[in-house]
C-alpha cells in the first residue's frame, strides 16, 4: 500500500514502512548517509542520515535509513535541528580522531571542548 508523504515540502507516494531515505530518493533529496547501503540490513549506527519529521503534531530527529514512514509524515531534511545534531556529530568523530596525533588525554578534551564552544 502506497502512502504520500511529504520531503521538504514535496509531496511522494511510498511503501507504506519503507525507510524515509527511499522517499528522499523518490523525491531527488538527497540525504548524505556513511553506514547505510542498499544490500545490507540498516541499523542506523553513524547518524549521519538523520532529519527532522512532524507525525501527529509531534517533531522529533530520526535516522531516515532505517525510520519506517507513515501516513501524513512530514520529513525536513535541513532545519536548525538537523544541523545542530550534525554539528555535534561531526565534533565528536573529530575529537575521537584526534589520538593520531598522539595528544595526552587532557590535551584532547581541551580541544574538542573549544572546538565545540566554537560552533555553539
Ligand atoms: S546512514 Fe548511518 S545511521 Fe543512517
Amino acid at each position: 500500500m502506497k502512502v504520500p508523504i511529504t520531503i521538504d515540502g514535496q509531496m511522494v507516494q511510498i511503501d507504506k514502512g519503507a525507510p524515509i531515505i527511499d522517499a528522499a530518493k523518490k523525491a531527488g533529496v538527497v540525504i548524505p548517509t556513511l553506514c547505510y547501503h542498499e544490500a545490507l540490513k540498516p541499523y542506523g549506527s553513524c547518524r549521519l542520515c538523520m532529519v527532522e519529521i512532524l507525525l501527529n503534531k509531534q517533531r522529533r530527529l530520526v535516522t531516515a535509513c532505517n525510520f519506517p514512514v507513515e501516513v501524513g509524515m512530514e520529513v525536513f531534511t535541513d532545519t536548525a535541528k538537523v544541523r545542530h545534531i550534525l554539528i555535534v556529530i561531526f565534533s565528536g568523530s573529530l575529537c575521537l580522531r584526534m589520538d593520531f596525533l598522539k595528544s595526552s588525554r587532557s590535551d584532547m578534551v581541551l580541544i574538542c571542548f573549544n572546538l565545540l564552544h566554537l560552533w555553539f
